[in-house]
């Protein structure tokens, strides 16, 4: 794994949009899976600048959705699904079949792990997964004491989760399960980028990077990642 500090936001965010625009001129059929959040939004902008000025073809890129809240509507504001087509697939003209989300409203949502599970398979693994942090360490839903084995799941959410979780919803919503890729994922893809920025992350950041490698810390696995990368800006970092 590497560190990397950048001096601000838009530094740290340029550089990961910087990151998926090579990939993908590198490789047109590239596998890349996003998370949502406040973290990768700046990301997102500038993906979607970067393509219009170096006009980079997407359409043939797969796009996988780290995770979902159980039980919340595609249409609303703060689901996953609603953050990815406003601020990346709708901007980025990226068709239906490139794009592979949670469907958190399934009845069966065992299935949909499976589902999911087979088009990562299928399509020989992520390339890039660009991911966040939560305060209590979670990455996606992975939350403390998860399993580092698991593929996806569906997940009980912890409480810190749900309630800072609300900052995403319009009014107060109820959250009590996720369903997520799993770790066994995060481990198996090619390159990963773990970003943090903000002074409310760099206590969980010190305990990810600088302690033990431990399920009750899922950001931790990072440390095991070969081709893992942290970028934080100077606030996340500034306890490391
Ligand atoms: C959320 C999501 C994660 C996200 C993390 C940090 O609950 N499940 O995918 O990366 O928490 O979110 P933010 O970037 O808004 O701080």
């Amino acid at each position: 794994m590497e560190l990397k500090v950048f001096k601000n936001y838009d530094e740290l965010s340029q550089r990961a949009a910087d990151e998926v625009i090579n990939l993908v001129k590198q490789k047109p059929d590239a596998v890349i899976c996003f998370a949502s959040g406040n973290t990768p939004l700046s990301t997102c902008q500038w993906i979607v600048k970067k393509a219009a000025s170096e006009k980079i073809d997407f359409s043939k890129a797969s796009f996988i959705g780290l995770d979902e809240w159980v039980g919340i509507s595609p249409d609303n504001i703060g689901s996953c699904r609603f953050f990815f087509y406003e601020n990346l697939f709708k901007p980025l003209h990226i068709a239906d079949e490139q794009i592979f989300l949670f469907d958190a409203l399934a009845k069966d949502l065992n299935n949909e792990c499976k589902k999911m599970d087979n088009v990562i398979a299928e399509k020989q693994g992520i390339d890039l997964m660009i991911v966040g942090i939560g305060v209590n360490g979670h990455v996606g839903f992975n939350e403390p004491g998860v399993d580092f084995n698991l593929l996806s799941h569906v997940i009980d959410l912890h409480e810190s989760t749900k309630s800072v979780g609300q900052k995403y919803f319009a009014g107060t919503t109820d959250l009590s399960q996720g369903i997520t890729l799993g770790l066994a994922h995060l481990i198996n893809a090619k390159k990963v980028i773990l970003m943090a920025n903000g002074k409310s992350k760099s206590e969980v950041i010190k305990q990810a990077l600088k302690g033990s490698v431990t399920e009750e810390m899922p950001a931790s696995i990072m440390q095991k990642h070969t081709s893992g990368f942290v970028f934080v800006d100077e606030e996340a970092g500034a306890l490391l």
